[in-house]
């Protein structure tokens, strides 16, 4: 496989709300706007190659915004799952979802089980949908697993906190891209991102499309991981 090509992109879907502003419409309709792109990206991934895509739909900071915004974004979540989990199926894609379950309403959960286990076989690329998603809630996870489970401090190293992160089997991401500007992590994928190429771009999540997405992964082939090594032709300068 071309290592140009990331094999797993992560995305900060921002700026749904400044997009419906510029429209005069209330947030919501930016959110649905946001749902077509994800659609339209993830279709585009699986024609340039990328085998996972994890895109950030909720944040465990979110719920601080306006109970009314609150309550579109689980609505529209949940009326989405249940509309596109056939075609998904049938395209052969893995649905698996990052985040606190928990504290999602029952019918969400039973949702987001039905889309997990029925496209559990599928090998035709990874959704990763973070959803009551946060970076640190993550890691607070896998250390009360790891606790639960009774695990000697000696046993406790990168290996045993990865294994109990949401997704485990999932590969880092390799990209990260962030929409609408902002130059921040905002708490996604905190562990995974460790050694992630991170790209902002101005565009707002509703006008993103596989242009964008173009551009991003020329950028992405553009650029020398290390990893905090030295390149080869580097090292044999020295
Ligand atoms: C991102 O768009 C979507 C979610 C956080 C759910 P925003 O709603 O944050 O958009 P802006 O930042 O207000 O423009
Ligand atoms: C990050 O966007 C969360 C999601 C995209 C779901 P926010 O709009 O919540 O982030 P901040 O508040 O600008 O950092
Ligand atoms: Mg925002």
């Amino acid at each position: 496989m071309d290592s140009q090509i990331p094999r797993h992109i992560g995305i900060i879907m921002d700026g749904n709300g400044r997009w419906a502003r510029q429209r005069g419409h209330p947030a919501s309709f930016g959110h649905r706007a946001g749902v077509r792109a994800i659609k339209r990206v993830l279709d585009a991934c699986e024609t340039l190659g990328v085998n996972v895509l994890s895109i950030y739909a909720f944040s465990t900071e979110n719920w601080s915004r306006p109970r009314a915004e609150v309550r579109a974004l689980m609505r529209l979540f949940h009326e989405t799952m249940q509309r596109e989990i056939d075609e998904m199926h049938r395209r052969g894609v893995r649905i698996v979802v990052s985040g606190r379950r928990e504290d999602l309403s029952g019918r969400m959960r039973d949702r987001i089980e039905e889309a997990v286990a029925r496209t559990a076989a599928n090998t035709n690329g990874v959704l990763n949908v973070c959803l009551n998603y946060g970076g640190r809630a993550e890691i607070v996870d896998a250390v009360r697993k790891l606790l639960a489970e009774g695990v000697a401090p000696s046993q406790v190293d990168e290996a045993a906190i990865a294994s109990r992160l949401y997704n485990p089997d999932l590969p880092d991401p390799d990209l990260i891209i962030r929409t609408a500007g902002e130059r921040r992590v905002s708490n996604f994928l905190l562990w995974q991102s460790a050694y992630s190429e991170m790209l902002v771009t101005e565009t707002l999540w509703p006008d993103f499309d596989v242009e964008d997405l173009k551009a991003a992964l020329a950028d992405y082939a553009s650029r020398v991981r290390r990893f905090g090594g030295r390149p080869k032709d580097q090292a044999a300068a020295l």
